[in-house]
């Protein structure tokens, strides 16, 4: 298959590119606008592939599109901006990319009849306090990323009502593994613990969110892409739930970092307690899950450990002073764990 993966230079976008050429053949473009959260190096293994072209540009950006659509089969739209907090600080960009250039792409996509995943999240839902979201419950989402989120899941969701476009919706729970910003849980809490800083923890740490491996969420965007009906939305959720203080603790231990590091800070304004998927629609397509949790972590962790040719710059570039507005503090620099 020809692919055009929007946002394919991110953490979740990067891990699918790499799969889809690895286990499939398929050849891909890469249209990505290299936000802070984009970035080639994360795509550096499978650049010298031949079927690789890379563009940047945004998806709001119709040129752009038309360019990096050339001779593509399908489209599998990961771009975004990702982050909550970030939302809530600064929301013009994430209604921008989220609203405008998924209209763009949806556009394109019904002008040459192309297949459409729109990858989207979890967090549409809102939050639930016993059991799991199925795709018929209603989107009730909380922050201005998961609204903006629901708009482009509404308007895709439109586009095959209205035009008959093979448009098709994956819903992801909280995604882990190489290659995701710092910003994030899990990486944040392991890029600190290995360097002495302070682990800054939400509250009281118990928001529960259902984990799932990178990799396993990759594979069930392909499943879908292959074997998903048009006009449907799948959730792909992980295969365990842990509260976010559980993770932390885990991976103290596993650094070896001290339990003295946590230190508990002001909670997100409207802060989600718990995501919880239920995945038995995309199950029955023959999709499952294959890393749990623990042993995800333990790669996870160790990928970090070993890979710190990419983090490196992050930590020492922007990435710094982001830190300082978000949390009152500077990171520090010590390596004391990493020898
Ligand atoms: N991370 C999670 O836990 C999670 C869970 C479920 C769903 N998702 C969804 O998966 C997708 C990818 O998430 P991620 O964690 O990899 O995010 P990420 O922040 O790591 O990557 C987003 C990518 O999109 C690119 N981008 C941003 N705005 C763009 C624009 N206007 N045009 C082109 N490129 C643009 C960025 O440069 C970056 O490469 C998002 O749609 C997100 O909502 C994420």
């Amino acid at each position: 298959m020809k692919l055009l993966v929007c946002g394919g230079a991110g953490f979740i976008g990067s891990n699918f590119v790499r799969l889809r050429m690895r286990d499939h053949g398929d050849a891909v473009t890469v249209l990505d606008k290299l936000t802070y959260a984009g970035r080639e190096e994360n795509l550096a293994d499978v650049a010298e592939h031949d079927g690789f072209r890379f563009v940047r540009g945004g998806i709001e950006d119709a040129e752009a599109v038309a360019d990096a659509i050339e001779g593509a089969d399908a489209i599998v739209n990961f771009a975004a901006e990702t982050h909550v907090d970030r939302s809530i600080a600064e929301p013009d960009a994430f209604i921008r990319t989220h609203a405008m250039g998924t209209f763009v792409l949806l556009e394109a996509a019904r002008e040459r009849g192309l297949r459409y995943v729109q990858v989207s999240t979890d967090e549409v839902y809102g939050s639930i306090e016993e059991g799991s979201f199925s795709e018929g419950s209603p989107l009730a989402p909380s922050s201005p990323y998961s609204a903006s989120k629901a708009g482009a899941d509404l308007l895709v969701g439109s586009y095959h009502h209205t035009f008959g476009l093979e448009a098709l919706i994956c819903r992801g729970s909280n995604n882990y593994g190489p290659y995701q910003y710092p910003e994030k849980l899990i990486p944040l809490m392991v890029l600190n613990a290995l360097h002495g800083d302070p682990l800054p923890v939400y509250g009281d740490g118990m928001q529960v969110r259902n984990w799932i491996f990178v990799e396993d969420f990759a594979r069930g965007i392909g499943h879908v892409l292959e074997h998903g009906a048009p006009g449907e939305a799948y959730n792909v959720g992980g295969p365990d739930e842990a509260a976010n203080i559980h993770v932390v603790r885990r991976i103290l231990e596993l650094t070896g970092a001290a339990e003295s590091l946590i230190e508990h800070v002001t909670d997100r304004p409207g802060h989600d307690r718990r995501y919880s998927l239920g995945s038995e629609k995309v199950r029955a397509l023959g999709w499952e899950p294959q890393v749990r949790f623990g042993d995800g972590l333990e790669r996870t962790v160790a990928w970090y450990r070993d890979t710190a040719w990419w983090w490196e710059p992050i930590r020492s570039g922007d990435y710094r002073a982001y830190y300082e507005r978000q949390y009152g503090r500077a990171l520090g620099g010590r390596l004391e764990t990493l020898d």
